[in-house]
């Protein structure tokens, strides 16, 4: 994947902890193109890498534009791109790739939670933009939390988009279970926020019968992982038959790249997706957000990075 070198033509406040960056090629050129729910990975001082969906409209290549809710609690990634990072700096960002790509559909359902707005606003623009039948639910702690408020009221979707606040009379708060009461094929679901709204949206959902293909679910972020019980197993690389210990304190990627063996990782949190690597055999013990349950249950690929073995033994097909 190629990285590209980038300018911050603007870096404004769009809501209460939460500034927007418009990027651009440093001499103006068009930057690679990009689908709705694209991300790219943004390279920060410190070798700190972060994911973060682009925002704008899929037709506009003169600028990418990102925005990034400042979190005190992460790994210091948005801490720095709100205290450092300003207007004229050059930033390193890998291309777009993207894991959460609308699919063709009779009807879609968009559900934004806080920060997770940024992907569902590019895709606003797309199905608007193609006469798509949507709508979208864009859930916040209050007016002052929500982000891009004034654009979308605005927009050419601004009636496709119902705004629910935490602090708002309870009648206009999201009503999941309304919203999500009747299953129907052809009708795709899109959930991205925090965990807990994304928990909400897709328990619902399938409470309710939507089948797991119909739901898209994006993770911005991992709740930290509990290590505690890890224990120490083995890896068989199906090429040569080597066979690699793991240790208890460390991930499949670091004890394998230690041996020279490298695999492309980017957030390695188990959300990207990069690092996906097919299993042929051995039991999986899945950490990641980045798989449904049903491929989770399959067995046969996982992310290295943060996933283990509930085996003794894992023959990956490296
Ligand atoms: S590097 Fe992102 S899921 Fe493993």
């Amino acid at each position: 994947m190629g990285s590209l070198v980038v300018q911050v033509r603007r870096k404004r406040p769009e809501a209460l902890h939460i500034v927007s960056f418009e990027l651009a090629r440093p001499d103006g050129t068009p930057l690679p193109a990009f689908s709705a729910g694209s991300h790219v990975d943004v390279h920060l001082p410190g070798g700190v890498t972060r994911q973060y969906s682009l925002c704008n409209d899929d037709t506009e290549l003169h600028r990418y534009r990102i925005a990034v809710l400042r979190d005190p609690t992460s790994r210091g990634g948005s801490v720095a791109m709100h205290d450092t990072v300003r207007e004229g700096d050059l930033v390193e960002i890998s291309e777009p790739r993207n894991h959460f790509p609308l699919v063709h559909a009779q009807r879609s359902i968009l559900f934004a939670g806080g920060i997770g707005v940024t992907p569902m606003l590019c895709m606003a623009h797309r199905l608007a933009a193609t006469g798509a039948e949507f709508e979208m639910h864009y859930c916040t702690r209050s007016r002052e939390h929500t982000a891009f408020r004034d654009e979308i009221h605005v927009s050419r979707f601004a009636a496709k988009v119902q705004f629910h606040h935490d602090d708002g009379p309870p009648q206009q708060r999201l009503d999941a279970p309304a919203v999500l009461a009747r299953p129907e094929p052809g009708v795709h679901l899109y959930v991205c926020g925090p965990k807990g709204f994304i928990d909400h949206v897709t328990s619902c959902a399938r409470a309710q019968g939507w089948p797991g293909d119909q739901l898209h679910v994006e993770h911005f972020g991992a709740a930290p992982i509990d290590s505690t019980g890890d224990r120490p197993f083995r890896v068989q690389l199906a090429s040569s038959g080597a066979v690699h210990e793991i240790p208890a304190d460390k991930t499949v990627v670091q004890a394998l790249a230690a041996q020279g063996i490298e695999i492309l990782v980017s957030c390695e949190q188990g959300v990207c997706g990069t690092c996906i690597t097919r299993v042929l055999s051995g039991e999986c013990d899945h950490r990641d957000l980045y798989f449904t349950d049903e491929e989770k249950a399959r067995n046969d690929q996982f992310t290295p990075c943060c996933s283990r073995a509930k085996s003794p033994l894992l023959v990956l097909d490296l």
